[in-house]
């Protein structure tokens, strides 16, 4: 299959390329390459005459458009976004432009595509989204996210990101376009941008730096290792039916402050320092409207597609750990980019 991967040189999007194309898949990565990409997470396959390599920013919607003609994909995966809450808070405009109006025109484009081609019904636009779109769930470990539960975004990105499952949605309905739909939590692993929270516990830990924690560490998260999430979108892709959503999780529900005493763990075993690491760990000001809860019901995409996680989150953990002890030249790299290292999303006042 001809793929047109968007956001292809981020965390998740690099993770779909390289397996994308380790399945014998032609995959075109379009992507604008904004401060959190990095092509040098596609290393593995740049040579591969699989793979191309197209500088599109999705907001920009003649250029879109032209890339897509050229390209006559026969899927369009679209990842990319901007996705870091903290940085939603601080300045959500980008936010608006680029998952909601970014995904406009990738719609627009796609069903000029599918019109051209002879509205085929293998074509398949997948939008990638996120669970977030469903608000925050109470303690009650019985209650889970699942695809019908009501959206309830609370934060600018995941209130982008719901209007743009939205707009996918309406893009099905009222023209046909054939779609598919993921709402994932959240990811970890290799070639995670550090400013995220747990690259960031590994490298401020190995800095000797505090690690911090927002908040009392109480927010529950669903884990899912980057790998196995890039194995349900492709699954998705080949073998969801059209139209449908699928909910994809780990079922690894971890506090905060668990996931992080857990790094701490695995450090003081592959990395040994003077006093265990979880001696750094530091409580600061909490997120504006931080989620309490975030859980994956995934009973859908096991049952119907057959899905289902490689790795445990201590497994996945302990090769992200080791990832990152044995890359230091590509997260050095981006730890000068701007806003990596600095405190974020907490002046709300203005
Ligand atoms: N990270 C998670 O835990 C998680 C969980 C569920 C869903 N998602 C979704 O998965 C997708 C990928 O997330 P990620 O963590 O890999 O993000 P990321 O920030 O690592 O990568 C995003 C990529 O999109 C590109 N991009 C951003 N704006 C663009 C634009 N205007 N035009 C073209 N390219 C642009 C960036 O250059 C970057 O390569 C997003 O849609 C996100 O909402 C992420």
């Amino acid at each position: 299959m001809k793929l047109l991967v968007t956001g292809g040189a981020g965390f998740i999007g690099s993770a779909v390329v390289r397996q994308a194309i380790g399945q014998g898949h032609e995959v075109i990565n379009l992507d604008a390459l904004t401060y959190a990409a990095c092509l040098d997470n596609l290393a593995s396959v740049a040579d591969s005459p699989l793979y191309r390599f197209v500088q599109v920013d999705i907001r920009d919607a003649a250029a879109v458009e032209a890339c897509i003609a050229e390209t006559a994909p026969d899927a369009i995966m679209h990842l990319a976004a901007e996705s870091h809450v903290d940085r939603s808070i601080d300045g959500p405009g980008v936010f608006m432009e680029t998952n909601i109006m970014g995904t406009y025109n990738l719609l627009q484009s796609a069903r000029a595509l599918w019109d051209r081609k002879g509205r085929p019904e293998d074509f398949r636009f997948h939008h990638i989204s996120t669970d977030e779109v469903f608000g925050s769930l109470p303690a009650d470990p019985s209650v889970k996210f699942t695809e019908t539960t009501p959206y309830d975004p609370r934060s600018p990105y995941s209130a982008s990101k719901a209007s743009s499952d939205h707009l996918v949605r309406a893009w099905a309905e009222t023209y046909g376009l054939p779609v598919v739909l993921t709402n994932c939590s959240n990811n970890y692993g290799p070639f995670h941008f550090p400013e995220k929270l747990i690259p960031v516990i590994i490298l401020n830990a190995l800095a000797g730096k505090p690690l911090p924690i927002y908040g009392d560490g109480s927010n529950v998260r669903d884990w899912l290792y980057v790998e196995d999430h890039a194995d349900a979108l492709l699954t998705v892709l080949t073998k969801g039916e059209v139209g449908r959503s699928y909910n994809i999780g780990g079922e690894n529900e971890r506090s905060n402050l668990e996931l992080v005493q857990t790094i701490c763990a695995i450090l003081d075993e592959k990395r040994p320092g003077s006093a265990p690491y979880a001696e750094q760990i530091t409580f600061v000001t909490d997120r504006p409207g931080h989620d309490a809860r975030y859980a994956i019901d995934p009973s859908r995409i096991r049952k119907e597609l057959g899905w289902r996680p490689s790795v445990t989150v201590e497994e996945g953990l302990a090769l992200t750990v080791q990832w990152y002890l044995d890359n230091e030249d590509w997260w050095r790299a981006l730890q000068n980019r701007e806003g990596v290292g600095t405190r974020l999303g907490v002046k709300v006042s203005q």
